[in-house]
């Protein structure tokens, strides 16, 4: 039996509707290679994580739906901005959400294929908080790709006010990382399936 499109979910970790990552991933889905599927992911409706509304209220609605989503694809890529040479609050706050309850994690992280990239306003395009998300995937069991890196600096510079990737290297360069990743990701998804 011939598998079907390989299914990759992107998510990209800024609010604001101006992001550069969620221009980054845009382009990133148009430029997915044939046979990838890459479908942006959600963060805006998760709220603040609290132990006691946990306990009361259970996972919020938002963060059950993308636990599944991603326990049902074959890879997963963080469109990662810089605060402060670290990882943004929301998108931790996201990540530790999706870690709930703890018994989940093999299921939604472990061995999951996982690449991180991002795109800043400073020069050195979120090298620091790439390198903070590598303690945490880490804990959480996940496959970190490390095939190609990806840090768009200055990204006022390259990214235009409709979203657009203006600069031909840094497209061609994320045409080559997504599918340098979804290689990856068929490689062990191929290497999982059972045997027919
Ligand atoms: C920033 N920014 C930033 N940029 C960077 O390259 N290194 C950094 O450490 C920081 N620190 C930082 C802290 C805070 C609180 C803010 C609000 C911003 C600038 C950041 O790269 C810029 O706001 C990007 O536009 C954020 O990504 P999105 O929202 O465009 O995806």
């Amino acid at each position: 039996m011939t598998p079907g499109p390989l299914h990759l979910i992107g998510l990209s970790g800024s609010l604001r509707s101006g992001s550069y990552n969620t221009a980054l991933l845009r382009t990133a889905q148009a430029l997915a290679p044939a046979g990838a599927d890459l479908i942006a992911g959600s963060i805006r409706d998760i709220p603040l994580y609290d132990a006691d509304l946990e306990r009361d209220a259970g996972l919020p609605a938002a963060v059950s739906h993308l636990k599944a989503m991603i326990a049902g694809a074959d890879g997963l890529m963080l469109f990662t901005p810089e605060y402060n040479n670290g990882i943004p609050g929301v998108f931790k706050n996201a990540i530790d959400w999706l870690s709930r309850p703890a018994a989940d994690i093999p299921k939604v992280f472990g061995g999951r294929p996982v690449a991180v990239l991002g795109a800043s306003a400073g020069g050195f395009g979120t090298i620091m908080s790439q390198a903070a998300w590598l303690p945490v995937l880490r804990t959480l069991g996940a496959d970190h790709w490390a095939g190609e890196r990806l840090m768009v600096a200055r990204a006022g510079s390259v990214i235009d006010e409709g979203g657009g990737l203006t600069d031909e290297a840094i497209r061609r360069r994320l045409a080559a990382f997504v599918a340098g990743f979804a290689d990856h990701c068929r490689a062990v998804r191929d290497c999982r399936r059972p045997n027919p």
